[in-house]
């Protein structure tokens, strides 16, 4: 069963039936205001920071679900009838006459119902001007398709929040009485007694024929925004007071003509004095339809930067549009805001940014190395990484503050945890992250850019690498295998002092990336040095973790194997297979036989499990895996981030028809006419899929936020249609299923075009024979800096050069 379908030319995905039966989402904003917004333009929205900085407000795991929202209502004036121009909130039962597309950071939805049409718009303009105050538009069309004149108001409908959110949800004592709302200069003005200059306001392009400043006056007693008193009184009653639940509401009244169409356009926004009239001057109809514009241009502009042109519609939809796009709004927003994070937290999760920012420095070079920036300021000087911290505390304007009378303890000034609270692998995914950014852009110099630690002292980002390479290396456990610590990249996987195979994979990977740096910038005595110790690990692991039939996940802290082919739960992990053959550490012939057993014991039609059978007993041991449900997140689920490294793995073993296997089971595309099972956005992916030992096996869950989106682009775009930038290459070497003929992509890298035509005669998975550049025989692909050129890659059996 299917509830929408993609409009590629519009690059947007229609939902024309609205009654799914889980809220699907799109983000808007692309600075610093951001909001989470469902197909029924439920959700919220904040400046800067979800958790300090909430607008909106959302009621998180509410009923009805995803209220309250950025709503306009619908009154025929004549007959009192209202609705709202999203089915929710008062769309009534039947969803006929609804719809919603999410476009680009944009949302509309629009319904005809009662012989009008309408539409709403919800979108964030980019910031042109510095000084322009970040607002969110709410651009509304109502069109009479009746034959007789029509008396309509149109209304706006915003409840805002606290601007900490867990002031907001606790201690009402004091925030009742501390939020309150003013009408001013045709806005209702939300303002805050304890925070001086802050100010919401919620305006509209003309002056208002009514409004509300309170919910209580708008909703009313024993209401809900289904049934809300102030449309169903004659007129809105200009109610503001200090104190209590302030919301906006502004009305509108418009007088239609047969087939005559009006625009409205709600300004929801922070600022000082004067902010609600420079939205109406910057924002009239013609600034409205520029800043769409400007957004559909700030899109084009990244997506151009990769295209593909396979013979699979989905993989091109997604690697084109939806992956990028997803992939983008996690470096963007980091992790924290969405229906089910629902803002509680600020700042960057290590192992997440790094990872998010290693995947896609091509489309948000900038946005990457200030993450890249910050992840090494929260470096310290031992080497691990910060697990979750905010860049405020090193930023000149330091703590976040969230002023109340309220007494509350303060914590150790320093925030520096220890190495009891260090994950075995934050600090390692910064590597590859540092190298992968080097080699899209070719700034070399950056790498000897000072950065302070998080404790004292600063380095270079170079000795910065060597800090998080020397931190694992001593890490060491009782097998010479990287210790666990707090947990590695599984965050329910608490080994301690017991060994994460996992961590020793990375550790190796992550010398890898090193060490092609180091070789190009002929650093070649830590070249040779860590060389020396990648080498030294690659033997511990193979003489300590090959299990006969696969590389073992890791010991616990009293020595016991995980992941043995002899155990009964937990027998097989993901992890661990993926990452001995990624890491190289695989001979060809144990490659053969782990690949055969990840099909074997971990594939779904859904998607790879991150572990099999799952665990039932709980054993502390290993950790909170085991007190996961079975088949639920990391314990037997179908977790999807860790998929692409299995993508990688088989593309590593030249196995192109096994990696597009993997690649088609997550594919959300894919899943469009089962959403009955998936139950989720069919254009993003989502953190994990209900596994097989789970009774909604294939029901996916917490959409959007999640590393799988870097992931699947990365081991998709590098490894499966095989373009990597190198430091003075671009190296082409695709592992694609053997029915192709081939494909073509452009990549733009380094101020040049290169488009890419890959010509499989041969029908081989993998293997390149001849290689043009411009026409003509080449050794490489160079750095050309500038024009566009045109690159011909034929692939076949003789074994040729990898080029
Ligand atoms: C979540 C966390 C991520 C972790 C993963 C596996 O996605 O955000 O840091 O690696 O779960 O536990």
């Amino acid at each position: 069963m299917k509830y929408g379908t993609f409009d590629d030319r519009k690059r947007e995905y229609v939902i024309d039936r609205v009654d799914c039966p889980q809220s699907l989402t799109n983000y808007l904003g692309t600075q610093r205001m951001g909001a989470v917004i469902s197909h029924n333009a439920g959700g919220y929205c904040w400046l800067d920071t979800p958790e300090y900085g909430r607008i909106t407000r959302f009621r998180p795991n509410g009923l009805p679900t995803d209220g309250p929202g950025h709503w306009v209502y619908l009154k025929d004036e004549e007959t009192g009838e209202y609705w709202s121009v999203s089915w929710q909130p008062a769309g009534g039962e039947d969803p006929t006459g609804y719809r919603c597309r999410h476009g680009l950071s944009y949302s509309v939805f629009e319904c005809a119902r009662n012989g009008l049409e309408a539409s709403q718009t919800l979108l964030i303009p980019r910031e042109a001007d510095p000084g322009t105050d970040p607002v969110e538009i709410l651009d509304v069309r109502v069109r009479n398709v009746s034959d007789r004149e029509r008396r309509i108001g149109v209304v706006g409908y915003v409840e805002f929040s606290f601007h900490h959110i867990s002031f907001d949800n606790e201690n009402f004592q004091m925030s009742l009485y501390c939020a309150g709302s003013d009408y001013r200069d045709g806005a209702v003005i939300c303002d805050l007694r304890y925070e001086e200059g802050e100010e919401e306001f919620f305006a509209s392009d003309g002056m208002p024929d009514g409004f509300e400043g309170t919910r209580d006056a708008f909703i009313g007693p024993y209401r809900t925004e289904r049934n809300p008193l102030g449309l169903e009184r004659k007129a809105l009653t200009g109610t503001v007071e200090k104190g209590g639940n302030p919301v906006g509401a502004l009305k509108r009244c418009l007088a239609l003509a047969p087939g005559e169409e009006k625009r409205v356009l709600f300004y929801l926004g922070r600022g000082g004095e004067g902010a609600a009239a420079r939205a109406r001057a910057v924002y009239d109809a013609e600034g409205c339809d520029r800043a769409l514009e400007e957004l559909r241009r700030f899109w084009e502009d990244k997506l151009g930067r990769f295209r593909a042109d396979t013979p699979h519609e989905n993989m091109n939809r997604s690697l084109n549009l939806w992956n990028l796009y997803q992939a983008e709004i996690n470096v963007l927003f980091s992790r924290f805001s969405s229906f089910i994070e629902v803002g509680g937290r600020t700042g960057l999760g290590y192992r997440d940014t790094a990872q998010d920012a290693m995947c896609i420095p091509h489309a948000e070079p900038d946005m990457c190395l200030k993450r890249l920036e910050q992840l090494l300021h929260g470096q310290v000087s031992a080497g691990y990484g910060l697990h979750l911290f905010d860049p405020a505390w090193f930023e000149e304007a330091g703590d976040r503050d969230s002023a109340s009378p309220t007494v509350v303890p303060g914590m150790d000034a320093s925030r520096i945890h220890g190495i009891r609270d260090a994950c075995a692998d934050d600090a390692l995914w910064l590597i590859p992250a540092i190298v992968e950014y080097v080699r899209e852009t070719g700034n070399t110099a950056w790498l000897e850019t000072k950065i302070p630690y998080a404790d004292a002292g600063e380095d270079s980002v170079w000795e910065h690498m060597k800090r998080a390479l020397d931190f694992s290396y001593a890490q060491v456990g009782s097998h010479g295998i990287t210790k666990g610590l707090r947990a590695d990249w599984n965050d329910c996987l608490n080994l301690g002092g017991g060994e994460s195979a996992m961590v020793a994979f990375l550790l190796i990977w992550a010398t890898e990336h090193f060490l092609d740096a180091a070789r190009n910038l002929g650093r070649t005595a830590d070249a040779e040095a860590y060389g020396a110790r990648m080498e030294g690990m690659k033997e511990a692991c193979r003489r300590e973790l090959w299990d006969g039939e696969w590389y073992l996940r890791g010991f616990t802290a009293d020595g016991r194997p995980i992941g043995s082919h002899t155990a009964e739960e937990g027998k097989m992990h993901l992890e661990s297979a993926a990452w001995s053959v990624v890491s190289g550490t695989a001979t060809p012939e144990q490659t053969e036989r782990i690949l055969a057993a990840v099909d074997a014991w971990l594939y779904t039609p859904y998607g790879l499990l991150l572990n099999a059978p799952s665990f039932t007993k709980r054993d502390d041991g290993v950790g909170f895996i085991t007190r996961v449900y079975p088949g639920v997140k990391e314990n037997g689920a179908i977790f999807s981030h860790p998929n692409p490294w299995a993508w990688v793995a088989a593309c590593m073993a030249g196995q192109g028809d096994l990696a597009m296997k993997y690649y088609d089971a997550l594919l959300p595309e894919n899943q469009n006419d089962r959403m009955e099972i998936r139950q989720a956005e069919p254009y993003s992916y989502c953190q994990f899929i209900m596994g097989r030992d789970h009774s909604a096996f294939g029901r996916a869950r917490h959409p959007f936020m999640t590393g799988s989106a870097g992931w699947a682009y990365y081991a998709a775009t590098r490894y499966m249609l095989g373009v990597r930038p190198e430091f003075h290459s671009l190296t082409v070497d695709p592992c694609i299923p053997a029915a192709w003929d081939g494909f073509e992509c452009v990549r733009v890298w380094r101020g040049a075009e290169y488009r890419i035509s890959v010509r499989n005669p041969e029908h081989v998975q993998k293997g390149v024979v001849a290689l043009k550049v411009d026409g003509r025989a080449a050794e490489f692909i160079p750095v050309f800096r500038e024009g566009v050129h045109d690159v011909e890659l034929q692939m076949g059996k003789r074994k040729g050069r990898n080029v």
